[in-house]
């Protein structure tokens, strides 16, 4: 470990190594072995004792060397913060479960007792528990109840490259605990902020010149290699560089390959299947596994299972894969620089999902996961030239998404002037005004004296792990007698969907789900599911034959009855509609009337909010249907702005729900 700045391109044309380093013979390669042998543990006793003086620290090293799973080891074994937990914040939900998992198998600890995690709906902690891998959000949540965070001793912010809304906030709130509780007099709060790509700057300069620490080394080489011609179908690249590796590596040594999204995913599993099943005799087997968030969680998993003997492993993921996860047996990674995220324009209130290129930093990354156990290659699927077009960076999500939700949750912070909140990069005034106004006419804010305060009802509302939209449709839900159905109908919008679609049983899934189509929407047929699931119990053999996702299913069913629990405190009247569902319809209106779209005379939609043109998008149940007015949960962009899970609500509601809202905005919706 030195302190000076890496070499610009890491990890580019490095040399490979003569052999591995490894010993291929698990037995004698033992836990504490292994440990000893990552690049970081060089450095131990140089960091621990620098880390023992330092109130803050930055700390960069290149992805593989061991910043995750040892540096809060090493806090712990050296008594640093032993009073109390040691926090290890991930921007990822699947990175939190498999690095605590991961750290509790080698401190030879159950999952939940020294070691655990905690992420949205799932608390796997328990009181000795000392090492906590959390989601940001999670933690962000806990500031809630406590901005001095005076459980922790030490924060680490993982993955700060990444910049999810929650991650700036977040760095936000640890520094002005860490001050607070300077100022007190009380334990002091380390802060450890890491990654391997990223403007340390910027970051020593948020927190007040702290020093950065680097880590040298990596653990293995990797390669890497552009395209020398720029590539109009990134599609048909990879699929030409996955068959190519196939002929030329041996089958041991699998590919992972980034994609953007489940639909192009499945769809090129199924061509890889397909093509690998006529290949010439002699070239090996081929496993291709796909990997995305929506994907039920046992087949996620499977990507760490170790491959067949003679059999290639082909992994088809998105960006979930591209930092902090260790999939055994990558060699080579294909990168086709493409990525599906947000975008927000304040000027017209849309935030769409739509597909495009990555950061260099997310580049980085990606390459890095060649690299985990073995010398790696990584081929670009696109030129040098365009690569260095690439942003350095990827643009922090606060400066580009809605930020009603955070607007909230700072105001329930009870942060003083949240217009000048201390946040590492500004959003723009005009997203920031936005959000405030989105607020207003979900009655959550009002202005007092120039200053900006919660209502009652902005406080209920921030107290749901929810978007402020959600948590309104619940609170107003008892005016329409159906709380029951709306915490069913929030909850299946809260996790991943619960709808299996393998693309090779089209047929089959459409002829079962027939029976819980409602012609009012998908938000309804969501709803139908789920009470066919109920009364059957949440039979696992109900599910496989209905094409319903067990898992996300269950989940639904638990974060229901957190959900549940939170009402109850507030003492909202818990009534069912029964099948009166005109007033689940009518309910939903009246909370997401922002998100609303009008059918125009050449049976297109324009949002009534920004008169942007949207269409129906084909997964939804209603994508032959032509009503009036829909509400959509969310807009995405691929080859048209799409609108996704959708609603029929009648003009009038709409207008209730917001008459000044609409007699300002609205020219097709009248009385
Ligand atoms: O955080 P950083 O990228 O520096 O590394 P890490 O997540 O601490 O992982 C260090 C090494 O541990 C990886 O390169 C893998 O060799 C190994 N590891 C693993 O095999 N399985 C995991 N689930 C996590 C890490
Ligand atoms: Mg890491």
């Amino acid at each position: 470990m030195e302190n000076r700045p890496p070499p610009a391109k890491r990890f580019k044309s490095a040399p490979l190594p003569g052999g591995p380093r490894r010993s291929p013979d698990p037995e004698r390669n033992t836990e504490q072995q292994r440990r000893r042998q990552l690049p970081i543990s060089r450095a131990r006793g140089k960091l621990i004792s620098q880390l023992w003086k330092l109130e803050t620290a930055i700390l960069i090293g290149e992805t593989g060397s061991g910043k995750t799973t040892q540096i809060p080891q090493y806090l712990y074994e050296a008594g640093i913060g032993r009073q109390g937990i040691i926090a290890i914040t991930q921007p990822r939900r699947m990175a939190a479960i498999s690095l605590a998992t991961r750290v509790a198998e080698e401190k030879k600890s159950e999952l939940g007792k020294l070691i655990g995690y905690t992420v949205r709906f799932e608390d796997v902690t328990s009181d000795g528990s000392k090492i906590k891998f959390l989601t940001d959000g999670m933690l962000l949540r806990e500031a809630i109840r406590d901005p001095l965070l005076r459980r922790y001793t030490v924060v680490i912010l993982d993955e700060a490259h990444e910049r999810t809304v929650h991650t700036d906030v977040l760095f936000g709130i640890v520094k002005a605990a860490q001050r607070k509780r300077k100022e007190l007099n009380t334990l002091p709060l380390k802060v450890i902020v890491m990654s391997a790509t990223m403007d340390v700057d910027l970051f020593s300069r948020y927190f007040n010149g702290a020093p950065v620490l680097y880590l040298e080394g990596r653990q293995h080489s990797i390669q890497i290699f552009y395209t020398k011609k720029s590539q109009s179908d990134y599609l048909h690249a990879s699929l030409v560089s996955v068959f190519q590796i196939h002929q030329e590596a041996p089958p041991s040594h699998s590919i992972l390959v980034f994609l953007t999204g489940q639909e192009e995913i499945e769809s090129m599993s199924r061509t890889c299947r397909e093509i690998a099943k006529h290949l010439p005799q002699g070239c090996a087997r081929m496993t291709v596994f796909p990997l995305y968030a929506s994907l039920p969680q046992p087949q996620q998993l499977r990507v760490f299972q170790l491959g067949q003997k003679d059999c290639r492993k082909v992994i088809l993921s998105t960006n979930i894969a591209e930092t902090s996860v260790t999939i055994p047996g990558i060699k080579y990674v294909v990168d086709t620089g493409m990525v599906k995220a947000k975008r927000y324009t304040p000027e017209n209130g849309l935030e769409v999902l739509a597909v495009q290129h990555v950061s260099k930093a997310q580049a980085w990354q990606r390459a890095g996961r060649a690299g985990r156990e073995q010398a790696g290659i990584c081929y670009r699927l696109y030129t040098e030239g365009e690569f260095e077009k690439f942003l350095n960076m990827t643009v922090p999500e606060i400066q580009r998404c809605n930020l009603a939700s955070v607007m909230l949750h700072l105001l329930a912070l009870r942060i003083p002037d949240i217009l000048n909140f201390d946040f590492i990069s500004k959003p723009s005034p005009d997203a920031v005004r936005a959000a405030i106004q989105q607020l207003e006419l979900l009655g959550a804010v009002e202005h007092k004296e120039s200053q900006i305060i919660l209502t009652p009802m902005g406080k209920k509302m921030a107290a749901f792990p929810l978007e402020p939209r959600f948590s309104k449709t619940l609170l107003l839900s008892p005016a329409f007698h159906c709380t029951e159905e709306v915490l069913t109908v929030v909850s299946l919008l809260s996790v991943d969907s619960v709808l299996y679609n393998p693309h090779v049983k089209q047929d089959e899934v459409h002829s079962m789900r027939k029976k819980f189509i409602s012609s009012e929407g998908d938000h309804i047929t969501l709803l139908n599911i789920y009470q066919a699931f109920k009364n059957v119990g949440g039979h696992k053999e109900w599910c496989r034959e209905n094409f319903v996702n067990s898992r996300n299913m269950t989940m639904v069913s638990q974060v229901r009855s957190q959900l549940r629990e939170i009402c109850a405190k507030f003492g909202v009247r818990l009534e069912s509609s029964r099948s009166d569902i005109d007033n689940v319809r009518r309910c939903l209106a009246q909370a997401l009337f922002l998100n609303a779209a009008e059918l125009q005379p050449d049976g297109s939609y324009a949002t009534l909010d920004t008169r942007q043109h949207v269409a129906i998008h084909p997964s939804s149940v209603l994508f032959h249907c032509k009503p009036s007015y829909v509400l959509y949960n969310e807009l995405l962009h691929t080859s048209k702005c799409y609108m996704r899970d959708l609603c029929v609500v009648d003009a009038d509601w709409l207008y209730e729900a917001a008459p000044e809202y609409f007699d300002r905005k609205l020219k097709g919706v009248k009385r």
